[in-house]
């Protein structure tokens, strides 16, 4: 390029305070792996690497020599190419505190409210919130939400995260709501029912009275010489080489143009949010990228008399900005497209990246989905266009939108700006979106609608509808709108409308993307609104001549509930004559939580690299069912850094691995049985090289038959993992003979991706001596590691050694999956004698670890017409996937619990795992609970819709009630069970609520809501004595410190916290003077998984057992020295020569379980429970709002009631995921599509309940268990169902109203598709339906 020849090739900016230069500054690498890797900044995290999770956030500062003004912003490191921040500053979570320097306060608030748990998520969140207070030192509770909209979180649920950024707002403490003019802070509804007399409930899980202060004044400057090159130094352009790749910084437009000459081409890259996930999940490759960032000209904001103009290089949330500030000062009726704007600008992404993408890539991107284009084209917007040649305007049309080349920009033209024409009178414009999840979600439709009546007489006379997610770009109903000009704006326009659009816009039934009849009736559904909203108007403007709107009709223009969120956490305080050093009890904050939100919490991928150490990456399967012709490993082995490719060849007698009753295959042999199959292993010098070989590896398959991928397909072959299981009690099929009547029904239920937010990762080093090992992995089951590595290297357990310190989030899916890739990575680093890492990507975590299993639920149900049941026979089926992992015991815990909370006298339940050419599903949060409890509740719902009662009724009246027997014969007694009941009831005002949902429901047509309520009882326990014992080490040493170890894993649940809760106890000293390293099989041995909720109750009692030996031994010394310390009692004891150390151990609750006799002993207690939810559904684009939720759980006697209460709720919010939002799509050739953040939707800010109630009922003694604690890990996931529940009634009364009859029949996740398209009425009956087997659908449910 012309003037490239003398190019600075110097990036400068800064980190943290620090100046970094680099001299070799690679296109290719993004802001994060340098962070990461290069100035080992490890606390910024990778969750996704495509802007969907937020944990890579940090923040950017610029300063701009025009305004004068330093912008802060975040951004998501993971999509910032270093190139880009030639100038700028950038501030990661170790810039802003540390423990060794002074924490910031909102790494502390973050911390003592309670809002980290595996503490993977929490150095983003605390970067989100940390930019937002440098902008706004007390920020609004709106721009709260927006700020952490663009972050997700897996463990907490969200609300202690609020809490603490909560503290930093200017409000009071009231949940701003008053609708039917109630409020938090009134009493009647909202005050929770005291517990049994004489109970004392402290509803403060945290102090605010000891937080540090907010000072802006202490905060990082910008850094002066950043200022003084921006003002001072002349411009230049900046070239950057890399390996494959340039990147050229003009300085000046006339550059840009210039280049734009010489590299037509090239992309103009200005957020990357839309070219960097295109490079790095498309693998499209760009050799010159130009990059105009610092060129004024393209931040232009112009108010002229046809409109605003707005330059291409401002940023979405700049935009946003400019357009509120218009809006503001200008008459409504000149800013209606501002305002259709500023609608969607609020939900597009999170914020990261709302303050990274600009108008322009926006609008150049052309992207399908696109929520802006669709608004710009109603609005007749233009596109200033500029070249060498001069300047051209171009209409933002439906042919520049299809990229038609005579309405497109030149290749040598860039975009420079846009013109927003103002609004005229008469004249409407209006958005419309629906996705999957409300924010940070792109739109399954959205819309943009403009109709200009000229004057008052409602004549239309311009008509622009234009509509995203329908095609493969934006989509004009041009021709629908000509026709219908000169018609007035009434319900024949209107139907004429839908059906002139619906043929225009036609969408064929195989669809990409899916969800074809949703589509289509969103396209009339957003119709009909905008129908509505501007007839609303038109009477507001003309009383007269306009009709008025049924009242009960102007529910289809509210917006669901968005208030502020309010929570109440109640619980016990301890006993008043409990020890006041006793920690046992108290809400004492996460072990780690400070070093979560500081960034120095090391994961397994934090640790530094090893000398010479390797990267493997893994290359799996395309095909579901196939045989492998071929392995050509040539051009990948002969690729630069490539060091070895492991096949199963080189794993010949070590292949598999048995962790049950059947072998799991390590590499792929000679077939292959599903899409993500491992097949081989590359191994090279660093990652980027190992991804580049994997893709090169030539592999020839030939396909088999069967492919089997659904439930019914297994069923229809006959495809099960044996054995099957039978649990019978009573005798059902007398009890069918006498019952009133007999229901039979189904319901599917789809599975659930874990989503730990720490992918799977591992780093095996070899010692280099006596063929010793050490793998750091994070998992939850080091010693099945230590085995499977021991087998593969087929040398002795003893010299395999696993270390793990802490784990990013497991929730079951980091045990069998793990192991196997750690046997192949200690496979490639024993071979290559040099330590090896191993970090999946998101993507290939998501298609090779697969989740919960997909569950069909079949049932025949005899009861009485007074609701109760007498006879219940059931089928489960799973769909297991390729291999049989977990999926028996999954089969059997769902079985073992199905009953849930209900004595079903007679009852017989079978369950088949069925085995399928899906990768193979395993262990997930409730571990099979929550499929069953939900096919268990399902059918009580429909028993209650045939009697004619309330769910809950039907619930109560078939509810265990005192001392009882479950079908496996144990005793149980439903004394809690039926407290938390009457509890919830009460907290959650149930009577009221119902009757004033069915008063709303009456009142509102298209918007109605639901109430349901839901119990719960939860066994907890493994089946087995000795999968239940546990180990601890403790050690005193003389200066009295003591360190403790077991066999538990933290994974965020925060068992480490707990355990020294216990020592600080046994041993009657501060938690201070306790401390724990971490978890390895060279100090506790032959340790059981961490699962299945009773880690802290097993190595509870171990550290109890160990620190109460020690006590014994030094008893006599300390009543020698009663004033001594532990430092003098423990010289005393050392003098003496009495051992310091000591092993605890338990062996686990007595547990049996006899499948053929069908009785057991299998669990040691139950957990129990209630949840009641209120939502509130859109029957016109299926969305729902969780309007409140009640929980109220018996945890016995909690050991530290924030840790349990974060446990509830985070499995709470993970459960409402999993029934509602979280949706894992399959193709027909049994491909997952949804493989990152992007696709696949957990529940985020935006999704949790408006209002949030948990309480903890008071302790109750169980003499068994630790301190009589319960284990909470899983069970408040299944009271995500309520939310379900609540959506299923808000659709009965829909339904009813309209005058629906038949069967509701439900799938699960009720996602927007499924509520819509339930809501059957005028326009689901008006869409064109394809007649299943004319098409090929994009996706099946399996
Ligand atoms: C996690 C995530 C969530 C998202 N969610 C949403 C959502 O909810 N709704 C939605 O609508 N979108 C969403 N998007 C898409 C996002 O809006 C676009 O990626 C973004 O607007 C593109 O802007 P950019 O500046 O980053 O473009 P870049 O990636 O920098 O560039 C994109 C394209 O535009 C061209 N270009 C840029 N500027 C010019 C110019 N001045 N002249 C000529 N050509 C130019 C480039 O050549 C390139 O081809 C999301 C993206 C991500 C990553
Ligand atoms: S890692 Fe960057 S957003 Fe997920
Ligand atoms: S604490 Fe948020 S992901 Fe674990």
């Amino acid at each position: 390029m012309a003037g490239t020849q003398d190019a600075a090739t110097e990036l400068l900016f800064y980190v943290n305070g620090r100046k970094v230069i680099e001299k070799n500054a690679d296109p290719e690498t993004m802001l994060l792996p340098y962070l990461r890797k290069k100035l080992r900044f490890t606390g910024t995290k990778y969750g996704c690497g495509g802007g969907g999770c937020g944990a890579c956030t940090v923040m950017i500062s610029r300063y701009n020599p025009i305004t004068k003004s330093i912008r802060h912003y975040p951004a998501n490191a993971c999509l910032v190419p270093i190139c880009s921040l030639y100038g700028a500053a950038v501030t990661t979570v170790e810039g802003i505190g540390s423990t060794s320097t002074r924490i910031h306060p909102v790494q502390e608030r973050i911390a003592k409210c309670h809002g980290t748990q595996c503490g993977f998520c929490t150095p983003g969140m605390v970067m989100s919130m940390y930019t937002l207070l440098r902008n706004h030192p007390e920020p609004s509770l709106d721009q709260l939400t927006d700020a952490l909209s663009g972050n997700l979180c897996r463990c907490t649920g969200y609300r202690p995260i609020i809490d603490a950024c909560k503290s930093f707002c200017k409000t009071t403490d009231c949940c701003q709501s008053k609708e039917n003019g109630v409020c938090c802070l009134d009493e009647e509804i909202n005050e929770l029912p005291g517990f049994e007399e004489g109970s004392k409930t402290c509803p403060k899980l945290f102090s605010e009275e000891a937080f540090l202060p907010l000072d802006p004044t202490q905060e990082l400057i910008f850094p002066p010489e950043l200022m003084i090159i921006a003002e001072k130094q002349p411009q230049r352009t900046r070239v950057f080489g890399g390996e494959r790749m340039t990147w050229i910084s003009p300085a000046t437009l006339k550059e840009l143009l210039e280049a734009k000459v010489n590299y037509p081409q090239a992309p103009i890259v200005m957020g990357n949010t839309s070219v960097g996930p295109e490079v790095k999940f498309k693998g499209i490759f760009h050799p010159v990228i130009l990059f105009p960032g610092s060129i004024a000209e393209l931040s232009v904001v112009k108010h002229a008399d046809n409109g605003l103009t707005v330059g291409a290089g401002l940023s979405l949330a700049q935009v946003k900005e400019i357009l509120s500030d218009v809006v503001q000062k200008l008459p409504e009726e000149k800013t209606q497209t501002f305002r259709a704007l500023l609608k969607h600008l609020g939900t597009l992404a999170g914020s990261q990246i709302r303050n990274m993408a600009t108008l322009g890539g926006h609008i150049m991107s052309r992207h399908l989905d696109s929520d802006l284009n669709p608004l710009l084209a109603v609005g007749n917007c233009t596109l200033n266009l500029l070249s060498k040649d001069g300047e051209r305007q171009i209409p933002l049309n439906e042919q520049f939108l299809r990229k038609c080349s005579e309405a497109d920009l030149k290749p040598k033209e860039i975009l420079i700006s846009v013109n927003i024409p103002y609004s005229r009178k008469w004249e409407f414009v209006s958005a419309f979106r629906q996705a999957q999840r409300r924010q940070n979600a792109l739109a399954i439709v959205n819309s943009g609608m403009r109709v200009f009546f000229g004057g008052g007489d409602g004549i239309i006379r311009e008509l622009s509808i234009s509509y995203g997610g329908v095609g493969p770009t934006t989509i004009c109903a041009k021709n629908a709108c000509q026709k219908l000009i000169g018609r007035p704006w009434n319900e024949e326009m209107l139907d004429a409308a839908c059906r002139l659009i619906l043929d225009e816009v036609s969408l064929p039934g195989s669809a990409p993307g899916g969800k074809v009849e949703f589509k289509r009736t969103l396209i009339i559904s957003f119709l009909f609104k905008f129908y509505l909203e501007v007839s609303q108007i038109l009477k507001r403007l003309d009383p007269v001549h306009y009709p008025s709107l049924a009242d009960k009709y102007e529910s289809a223009l509210e917006d669901l509930h968005s208030k502020h969120h309010w929570s109440i956490s109640k619980y016990q305080n301890v006993d008043p004559r409990q020890l006041p050093q006793d920690p046992v009890g108290h809400p004492i904050m996460h072990l780690s939580g400070i070093k979560h939100a500081t960034g120095e919490a090391i994961y397994c991928d934090d640790m530094p690299a090893v000398d010479q150490e390797l990267f493997l990456t893994f290359v799996t399967s395309s095909r579901a069912h196939a045989k492998i012709l071929s392995i050509d490993l040539s051009e990948a082995l002969s690729l630069p850094g490539v060091v070895d490719i492991v096949t199963a060849e080189h794993l010949q007698g070590v292949n598999s691995f048995c962790l049950s009753t059947e072998p799991e295959m390590l590499l792929a042999t000679d077939e292959v049985f599903c899409v993500g199959q491992l097949v081989c292993a590359v191994v090279a010098d660093s990652e980027v090289q190992a991804k580049r070989a994997a893709k090169q590896v030539n592999i020839v398959y030939e396909d088999l038959e069967p492919v089997i991928l659904t439930i019914e397909e297994a069923i229809q072959h006959n495809s099960f993992f044996e054995p099957e299981r039978k649990l019978e009690y009573g005798n059902v099929d007398e009890a069918f003979k006498v019952v009133d009547q007999i229901l039979k029904g189904e319901i599917h239920m789809g599975g659930q991706e874990h989503f730990y937010m720490e992918t799977q990762s591992m780093l095996v080093v070899p010692k280099g001596e006596d063929q010793e090992i050490d793998v750091y992995v994070s998992t939850q089951f080091p010693k099945y590691i230590q085995d499977i590595v021991a087998s593969t290297l087929k040398v002795p357990s003893n010299k395999v050694m696993c270390h793990v310190r802490r784990v990013g989030g497991a929730f079951g899916g980091k045990v069998t999956k793990t192991g196997i890739m750690a046997a192949i990575t200690a496979f490639a680093a024993n071979k290559q004698g040099r330590a090896v890492r191993c970090i999946l990507e998101r993507g290939e975590d998501m298609l090779i670890t697969a989740g919960r299993h997909p569950y069909l639920g079949k049932y025949k149900v005899g009861f009485m017409n007074d609701g109760r049941i007498l006879a219940l026979d059931m089928v489960h089926y799973s769909n297991g996937g390729a291999f049989l992992d977990e999926s028996l015991f999954v089969i059997e815990m769902g079985i073992l619990k199905m009953d849930n909370a209900y004595k079903f006298p007679n009852l017989r339940c079978r369950g088949l795992a069925c085995r399928t050419n899906l990768p193979s599903n395993t262990a997930l949060r409730g571990f099979g609970f929550p499929q069953a409890g939900l096919i268990t509740e399902s059918c009580i719902t429909e028993v209650a819709a045939k009697c004619g009662l309330s769910p809950e009724k039907v619930r109560m009246i078939n509810m265990y009630k005192e001392i009882d027997q479950t079908p496996y014969k144990q005793e149980i007694d439903a004394k809690n069970l039926i407290q938390c009941w009457r509890e919830c009831m009460a907290m959650s005002s149930y009577p009221l609520r119902k009757a004033a949902v069915e008063k709303f429901n009456a009142e509102n047509y298209w918007k109605k809501k639901g109430l349901a309520m839901v119990p719960l009882k939860f066994p907890v326990g493994l089946c087995s004595r000795a999968a239940g014992q546990a180990a601890a080490l403790v050690h005193i040493y003389l200066d009295g410190s003591v360190l403790v170890t077991h066999g538990g894993i933290e994974m965020g649940q925060g068992v480490h916290t707990k355990m020294i809760q216990v020592a600080s106890r046994e041993l009657r000293m501060p938690m201070s003077n306790v401390h724990l390293r971490g978890t390895s099989t060279e100090t506790i041995p032959n340790a059981n998984i961490s699962g299945g909720s009773v880690v802290a109750d097993l190595n509870g009692l171990a550290v109890k057992d160990a620190c109460q030996t020690l006590l014994k031994r030094l008893e006599p010394i300390i009543i020698k020295n009663p004033q001594g310390t532990w430092k003098d009692w423990a010289q005393a004891a050392f003098d003496e020569s009495i051992s310091l150390s000591a092993i605890g151990y338990f062996r686990g609750y007595e547990s049996n379980m006899d499948w053929e006799e069908g009785k057991g002993h299998p669990f040691e207690y139950f957990v129990y429970g209630a949840a009641c939810s209120e939502v509130e559904i859109d029957c016109l684009t299926g969305d729902h709002k969780n309007v409140r939720t009640d929980i109220i759980m018996d945890v016995g006697c909690s050991i530290n009631p924030a840790l349990d209460i974060g446990q509830i709720e985070g499995a709470f919010i993970q459960g409402m995921g999993l029934y509602t939002i979280e949706e894992l799509n399959y193709s027909p050739k049994g491909v997952l599509y949804t493989r990152g953040p992007n696709q696949y939707k957990i529940p985020a800010i935006c999704d949790i309940p408006t209002e949030l109630h948990v309480s903890l009922l008071p302790p109750s003694q169980n003499s068994n268990t630790l301190y009589s604690s319960k284990g909470l890990g899983e069970s408040g996931l299944f009271l995500g169902c309520s939310v379900f529940f609540a959506i299923r009634d808000a659709l009965s009364a829909a339904r009813q109203e309209r005058g629906v009859s038949g069967q509701l029949k439900l799938s699960s996740p009720l996602t927007p598709e499924r509520i819509r398209m339930a809501c059957e009425d005028k326009f689901t009956k008006m869409i064109p339906r394809d007649a299943p087997g004319s098409y090929v659908p994009w996706n099946i449910p399996v």
